[in-house]
């Protein structure tokens, strides 16, 4: 596995990751919303809840500050005899700390969780125009992705 940058941590979210920038890191991936700190609480609760199947990465800089973040759900099947199925989410690191390889970092700890808990395969969504960092990371192309949104 690669080493972060010295100062730099990589571990489980925290409540106090409200207040640290977990937010502001999403908002490189997508839209996020405004969302309280009472919100933020109820999700991190229920994702905790979630023991064994749930994991959010952050990496924290020297100064305590969410860089880049990440998502493991480890999916429980009935086929493959009770297979579970690892399911990469929400990767986002800073722009301004892009190419220092916390991508590739976040993706080796989910996956090293992945493979710990069970899983048989991880699989993940991304764009074509992420495609070559996800191969840089181990994963080939296989399938198609389609949505259905509301
Ligand atoms: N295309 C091709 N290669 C890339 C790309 C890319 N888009 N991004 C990084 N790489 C390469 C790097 O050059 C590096 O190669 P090297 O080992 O030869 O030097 C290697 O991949 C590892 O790169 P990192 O430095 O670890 O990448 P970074 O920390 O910048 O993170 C990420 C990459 C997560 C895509 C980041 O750019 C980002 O947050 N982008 C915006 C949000 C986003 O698109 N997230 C992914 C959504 S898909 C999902 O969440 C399942």
């Amino acid at each position: 596995a690669s080493a972060l940058p010295s100062n730099y941590k990589i571990r489980a979210l925290r409540q106090a990751d409200y207040h640290a920038g977990f937010l502001d890191c999403l908002r490189v991936l997508t839209t996020v919303g405004d969302i309280s700190e009472d919100q933020f609480a109820e999700r991190f609760a229920w994702i905790k809840k979630q023991d064994g199947s749930y994991y959010v990465l952050v990496i924290e800089d020297g100064e305590g500050k969410v860089v880049g973040t990440g998502a493991l759900i480890a999916e429980r099947k009935f086929i493959h005899n009770l297979g579970l199925v690892g399911h990469i989410e929400d990767i986002a690191v800073a722009k301004d700390q892009q190419g220092k390889k916390l991508g590739l970092r976040l993706i080796q700890a989910l996956d090293f969780i992945a493979e710990k808990v069970g899983c048989y395969k991880t699989i993940l969504d991304c764009s074509e125009s992420n495609e070559g960092f996800y191969i840089k990371c181990g994963f080939k192309k296989a399938g198609l992705e389609m949505a259905h949104y509301y």
